[in-house]
């Protein structure tokens, strides 16, 4: 079984009362075996917190084996620990998007997936793929609210218009928060709420957070040699080259964001099928591009925020 790379930060806030600890992971892609050997580090590492940043089910590519499997999966891990979840967009099925005559048994298997999960107890997230609500506040912990927003299974195709844009910033400008709690946002991509270096002025409402947890961006295909010379990637979603803010944090302010970079790397459901039809690809893929856990230290105390080790289990 592959190694997993975990990475430790420490963050503390004033407005933190006691020592909290939370797991993130993100995009297994439906790769069952790598979520497996994830729920047993998580089980031993005693975590009873876990934010999903969305992208487990790959909707469309891949078996409904592997999908069912994910979702056992993730039922075993709330045994132990509370989920919450932010649906990515590999989670949903967007209909127009496939040939007719799949539509309605992707769409039915799709729904049915995520009923299952949806009636867990300890399982939260918005009412998506049905389309109700695209976000949801919760509380973690007497000081720690968590916000995920999940993304439309329609926003994908559409991330490139600013009325798309506008309508899923517009969900969480109407969130109401607690500002004398820590509020976490949980969302997909990190797209949504940075720009370059910086979380884009014109997003106000992200400011409200003081930690963003996203997934995504699949850490852009850093060796793990090379990851602590520099955040920018060399591939990321979209076939995007260079993409910057591949996975790791950066702070604006208050406001901390952190990026899992991913259990999958090259996922089937994407540009990476022809490489993992190639025999023997797969594993020095995961060889180089281990699966991740990002391990969140919450502290009560002056803001800080520090790295405290890089890992493999
Ligand atoms: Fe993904
Ligand atoms: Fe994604």
């Amino acid at each position: 079984m592959g190694k997993v790379l975990l990475t430790e930060y420490n963050i503390s806030n004033r407005k933190l009362k006691e020592k909290t600890t939370i797991a993130s992971i993100a995009d297994a892609h439906s790769e069952y075996e790598k979520l497996e050997r994830i729920k047993d580090i998580l089980k031993d590492l005693k975590i009873t917190k876990v934010l999903i940043a969305g992208d487990m089910i790959e909707s469309v590519a891949g078996s409904d084996y592997q999908r069912d499997k994910i979702v056992e999966l993730l039922q075993e891990i709330s045994n132990f620990a509370t989920i919450i979840y932010s649906h990515g967009n590999h989670d949903t099925v967007y209909p127009e998007a496939e040939p007719e005559e799949n539509r309605e048994r992707l769409l039915e298997n799709n729904y049915r997936l995520w009923a299952k999960l949806k009636d867990s107890d300890n399982i939260i997230m918005p009412k998506l793929p049905d389309n109700t609500s695209n976000v949801i506040k919760t509380s973690l912990t007497s000081d720690i609210d968590v916000s995920s927003i999940s993304i439309p299974p329609n926003y994908y195709y559409f991330r490139e218009s600013p009325m798309e844009y506008e309508i899923y910033i517009r969900s969480l400008d109407m969130l109401r928060l607690d500002a004398e709690k820590f509020n976490i946002l949980l969302a997909h991509s990190p797209k949504n709420a940075i720009n370059g270096n910086a979380i884009d002025e014109y997003l106000k409402s992200i400011k409200r957070f003081n930690l963003i947890v996203t997934g995504h961006m699949h850490s852009g295909l850093i060796p793990n040699g090379l990851r602590n010379k520099s955040r920018r990637g060399l591939l990321g979603p979209g076939k995007k080259v260079f993409p910057e803010n591949s996975y790791g944090i950066m702070q604006d302010e208050d406001t901390v964001a952190m990026i899992n970079g991913g259990i999958t790397k090259l996922a089937s459901g994407s540009f990476g099928a022809p490489l993992r039809s190639v025999p023997g690809m797969n594993k020095l893929l995961d060889k180089v591009y281990p699966p991740e856990i990002d391990i969140i230290n919450l502290f009560p105390g002056d803001n800080t925020v520090n790295k405290v080790k890089e890992y493999t289990l």
